[in-house]
């Protein structure tokens, strides 16, 4: 049985003083779930401290939107996964479509910040998903499979039973068109199948021990039909995750 999980992606979100209005009233509403569902929060980099204190002993983890395939050394501006682990994370989101689209994150260094994240003891959320125009010239499949065969090759099956998959149409993000149930569940299943191929000595297990999540769009008003679905283990949660009453909702659907 895959225990569900909701984790809320701030995005470059926030201040000292929002984040800690937002933290307050949501956190009574999540604490009621601690027992039945992971949850997480990935603030932006500057207030990992501030919010893990914010969180304390909730249960609720926290986590960061992205980490460097580097461990250490000259990479300016880079973040290691080491050092996330030390300000406590747990999760790391790793090949966002908006790092991919934005600021030119290939599969193979997707791959490669995937790696790091394992390496660190961490639990890495890869999110894949197809753009409009590749789910219109049916490519939809061929896209997801690319990018998680980057990151079989990269760390091997095995290593990604303990890992997250966050399906996140790039068209549903941010947009308020949500994906509907049919493609959802389709592209879930999909994603199970390929994985289940992809090493049959043994991957029917982590086929089904993998948690795979959906993103893009979810809002209360959806939250319930999607999250119904067999093959959704939860959600990755954008704009919604910065209002605490609709978050918190939306943990409830869970
Ligand atoms: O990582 C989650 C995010 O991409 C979804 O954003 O605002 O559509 O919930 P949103």
């Amino acid at each position: 049985m895959r225990k569900p999980i909701l984790i809320g992606n701030w995005k470059m979100n926030g201040s000292l003083h929002a984040n800690q209005a937002l933290m307050v009233r949501v956190l009574p509403r999540l604490r009621m779930f601690r027992k039945t569902i992971d949850l997480a929060v990935c603030p932006p980099f500057p207030y990992l401290f501030q919010v893990r204190d914010l969180l304390g002993y909730t249960g609720i983890a926290l986590g960061a939107q992205n980490a460097s395939s580097f461990v250490s050394g000259a990479y300016t501006g880079e973040v290691s996964a080491t050092m996330l682990q030390e300000m406590g994370c747990r999760y790391v989101l790793v090949g966002h479509s908006e790092r991919r689209a934005l600021f030119a994150e290939s599969s193979l260094e997707v791959a490669a910040r995937y790696r790091s994240v394992l390496a660190a003891g961490l639990t890495p959320v890869l999110c894949v998903g197809e753009t409009l125009a590749e789910r219109e010239s049916n490519q939809t499949g061929l896209v997801i499979e690319r990018q998680l065969q980057a990151v079989i090759d990269e760390v091997g099956l095995a290593a990604m039973a303990n890992g997250i998959i966050a399906y996140e149409p790039v068209w549903a993000i941010g947009t308020g068109k949500t994906a509907t149930p049919e493609q959802v569940s389709r592209v879930h299943q999909e994603i199970r199948q390929f994985i289940a191929n992809s090493a049959p000595e043994a991957s029917d297990d982590i086929s089904q021990q993998l948690r795979v999540i959906y993103g893009g769009s979810v809002k209360a008003a959806n939250a319930f039909e999607l999250f119904s679905l067999a093959d959704v283990d939860g959600g990755l949660i954008g704009g919604a995750s910065l209002h605490a009453d609709e978050f918190g909702t939306i943990a409830g659907a869970l």
